[in-house]
């Protein structure tokens, strides 16, 4: 039997504070949502996604993630259980359990999914999870006994004692979609939030004796997101998975704590990463390859034994050949750089191609845009760009061709030729000392004024 999902997304999220819906925020460059998707992929039922009155963007954003996600609209908040009604007419009929998953809870393991798969295998006819809190804060609060649910108590409604107790809900559910759209149906509103909570399906459940269940998982992994707090929270906690997965995988993190990544960043072994990189989404980087201090990369390959930075700015579209070299202040855009290609100091190479083993001076600019339209610059192998070349796109530079220092190159040069573009130089003879005391007149006079 197909396990099918909801997504419960149609809050406000009005702790955030934000003009935005709350699960578009990001964690580690993706969308709070996509993180929540992410974790129930491997589910094999329908896929549908509550959003509310302006839940556009958010619908925009699922389906790019999954294109197959059905959308249902919750126009008002009436709350959880009522939001999971209005995914009834997709999923009625269609038997199997249904998981439902909060859409600001953003860092549940497909395992622990598995182990509520389980639990209803064994018996179980609705498994929550729970999780035991150092902080329980407003979590709704559990009443258990051992692995038996008796109910669960949200916090605007429970007195102190309950409040006092840490294991709370971690919000996500399991039962079979008959059960679950049935008791969900009946939640009533009889709390302090006047809302139809989700959580009352337990108590519901049992009146019917119905087996409740609840498993248990970490206090990080049920982390919700609220409030900016929350989310700079799961962005610690992203992180601190994310270099621990990395070293792991036999990567060099010289300062770890200070090296973020993206949720997709894919860092091979025996890759250096010096203090104070940030990866944004979609880089890869080979083995070998050395990321020095203070770089910014996204969207590029880095190639095997390359090196990057330190200072430097990786772009998206940036492909990096074997033994390449990227220094200091360089920023590179939408580029092929060849294998041992040089380009070490303050440069900015964007719509190109470089071919192998060319070496780029400093301060040389790919003129890419003339204001209206982006132009390319093709360079070839073993080619030699003189430092403060502008190289004024479109342009060719051939195989084994050369441009002085300080040209601006605005037509193409053949492959082994030797471009100069620039003012011929003159010498004054024994200006400088006469120009001097020009000037110092000037200043002089203007001074008495
Ligand atoms: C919920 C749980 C609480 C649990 C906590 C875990 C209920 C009643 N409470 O509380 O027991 O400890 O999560 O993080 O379930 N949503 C809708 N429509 C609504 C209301 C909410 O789609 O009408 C969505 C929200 O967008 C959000 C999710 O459901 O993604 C949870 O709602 P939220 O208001 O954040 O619930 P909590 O108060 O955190
Ligand atoms: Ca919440």
């Amino acid at each position: 039997m197909p396990t099918h999902l909801i997504v419960l997304a149609a809050g406000e999220g009005a702790r955030m504070l934000s003009d935005g819906p709350k699960v578009l925020h990001e964690i580690a460059g993706a969308p709070i949502l996509a993180h929540v998707l992410a974790s129930a992929k491997a589910l094999d039922g329908e896929r549908v996604l509550v959003v509310g009155r302006s839940g556009d963007a958010v619908s925009k954003e699922a389906l790019k993630i999954d294109e197959r996600i059905r959308i249902v609209e919750q126009s008002e908040q009436r709350g959880t259980a009522h939001a999971v009604t209005m995914a009834a007419p997709e999923l009625e009929g269609r038997g199997g359990d249904t998981l439902v998953l909060l859409g600001d809870t953003p860092f549940i393991r497909p395992e622990t999914l598995t182990a509520l798969s389980k639990a209803r295998a064994d018996g179980a006819d609705i498994a929550f999870l729970g999780f035991e809190a150092s902080d329980p804060g407003r979590y709704g609060r559990i009443v258990a006994e051992g692995a038996s649910l008796l109910r669960i108590v949200e916090w605007k409604d429970a007195d102190d004692a309950v409040r006092a107790t840490t294991l709370c809900n971690a919000g996500l559910v399991l039962a079979e979609t008959g059960t679950l759209l049935r008791l969900a149906n009946a939640a009533g509103r009889d709390n302090a939030s006047g809302e139809h909570y989700l959580t009352d399906i337990a108590d519901l459940g049992r009146a019917e004796d119905l087996d409740v269940r609840v498993l248990t998982c970490t206090e990080e992994e049920a982390l919700g997101i609220n409030t900016c707090a929350d989310l700079a929270r799961a962005e610690a906690v992203f992180q601190a998975r994310a270099r621990q997965a990395a070293l792991a995988g036999g990567v060099t993190l010289r300062s770890p704590d200070t090296v973020y990544f993206a949720f997709d960043t894919h860092v091979q072994r025996d890759v250096v990463v010096e203090p104070n990189v940030v990866f944004g989404p979609g880089v890869v980087i080979e083995s070998g390859a050395r990321i020095r201090a203070f770089s910014h990369l996204e969207g590029c390959h880095i190639g095997r034994s390359a090196v990057v930075g330190p200072h430097a700015r990786l772009r998206p579209g940036t492909n990096l050949g074997e033994d390449a070299h990227i220094g200091n202040f360089v920023e590179v855009k939408k580029a092929e750089i060849g294998n041992g290609v040089q380009v070490k100091h303050l440069s900015y190479v964007g719509d190109a191609s470089i071919g192998r083993d060319t070496n780029v001076g400093a301060g040389t600019i790919t003129c890419n845009y003339d204001g209206v339209s982006k132009h390319r610059t093709e360079i070839g192998d073993k080619a030699f760009i003189g430092s403060n070349t502008m190289l004024v796109a479109p342009v060719t530079v051939g195989d084994e061709a050369m441009t002085a220092s300080g040209s601006v190159i605005t037509r193409d040069v053949p492959g082994g030729d030797l471009a100069i573009a620039r003012g011929r130089q003159k010498n004054m003879a024994g200006f400088a000392p006469k120009l001097l005391a020009r000037l110092r007149a000037i200043k002089g006079a203007s001074k008495s004024d």
